[in-house]
């Protein structure tokens, strides 16, 4: 069992020992060491059963800080960082050499972002190294939004998990870069894409895909719990499967007739959803239920990242 505490010198010491240790950030917790050393780095990998294809975001405490890494930073990349760090954005940057290939899976670009959650700033701030990090779940699986998910699944395999109560946005950042002038959204994710074009303009959003991906947080399957899941429409789906023990996660209406109902917001807020979606599909998947049953949440704002992970927790592949 990992120890769970708040005390950020603590994790400065076992960081500076290069241990990996589990890291609350506002999106989803971490599982952070760092970035600048591959042995560290390759931890993280063997870790999280995580194929080496797929590159970690690097986590800092500012924009001064990440220029010690980077080639150069693109004018809509620093009005992006003024307007959106620290929170749940991260940007896609050209690396220079003091960042090892393994981090960035050998691409020229890294991914930086600066968290907004109090405890992970604090401690990225005594640090002199940038924390990689990437979601502290066993790849594939739902992400983790407070310490016991982390203790549940990577207990066993790290000593130390620094406290941070639940994140309060619930899904992960939304990653943002830059090809030929095109601004391209690989990731939707707890920043809202309204929210980016109001400040920049028109951007693209990336297609998923199942193969070689730009960013593998965009593979088809991903966010996966390990009972069947259906998405689509509940009431539908209840009377098709009339002789399973049902358990529904909904965006605002709850079911009587189910053995388990959770509503992801009674009020439809959607921010609200976010933060409770992925702590209610792993208590489903916990649950005894045999089946669980789902429906899109309406496709605007942070709505459009939720359904992204709907989507993708029920296809197996
Ligand atoms: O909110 C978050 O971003 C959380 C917290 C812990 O910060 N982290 C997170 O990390 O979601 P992870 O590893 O689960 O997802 C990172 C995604 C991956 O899909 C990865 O492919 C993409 O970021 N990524 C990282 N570096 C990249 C790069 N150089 N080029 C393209 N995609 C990159
Ligand atoms: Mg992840």
């Amino acid at each position: 069992m990992a120890e769970i505490t708040t005390d950020i010198n603590r994790a400065k010491a076992l960081l500076d020992a290069q241990e990996i240790i589990g890291l609350p950030t506002e999106t989803v917790y971490g599982l952070a060491g760092n970035g600048l050393k591959a042995e560290v780095v390759s931890k993280i990998f063997e870790v999280k059963n995580r194929p080496h294809f797929d590159p970690l975001i690097l986590h800092s405490h500012s924009l001064e800080a990440i220029k010690e890494y980077v080639k150069d930073i693109p004018e809509t990349a620093k009005t992006l960082a003024s307007a959106f760090w620290p929170g749940p954005l991260t940007i896609l940057l050209e690396r220079n050499s003091k960042i090892p290939d393994l981090t960035c899976s050998g691409l020229d670009r890294v991914a930086f972002r600066i968290p907004k959650h109090p405890k992970a700033l604090s401690l990225l701030k005594i640090l002199d190294y940038p924390l990689a990090a990437p979601s502290a779940n066993p790849f594939g699986y739902i992400s983790p939004t407070n310490s016991t998910h982390v203790q549940q699944q990577l207990g066993d395999k790290i000593q130390f998990i620094l406290e941070g109560e639940i994140s309060e946005v619930g899904i992960e950042s939304t990653i943002v870069g830059f090809e030929n002038g095109e601004i391209i959204i690989y990731r939707l994710g707890g920043l809202e894409i309204d929210a980016i074009e109001k400040l920049i303009g028109r951007v693209k959003i990336l297609p998923h895909s199942s193969s070689k991906p730009d960013a593998p947080g965009m593979l088809k399957s991903h966010y996966a719990p390990r009972k069947k899941i259906i998405l689509g429409d509940i009431e539908k789906l209840m009377e098709q499967n009339s002789k399973l023990k049902i358990g529904i996660l909904s965006f605002s209406k709850s079911y009587k007739d189910a053995e388990i109902s959770l509503v992801l917001s009674k009020s439809g807020d959607m921010h609200e959803a976010a933060k409770n979606l992925f702590s209610y599909l792993r208590t489903l998947d916990e649950s005894k239920v045999d089946l669980i049953l789902t429906e899109k949440v309406p496709n605007e704002g942070l709505g459009k990242a939720i359904n992204d992970r709907l989507q993708r927790a029920t296809i197996k592949d």
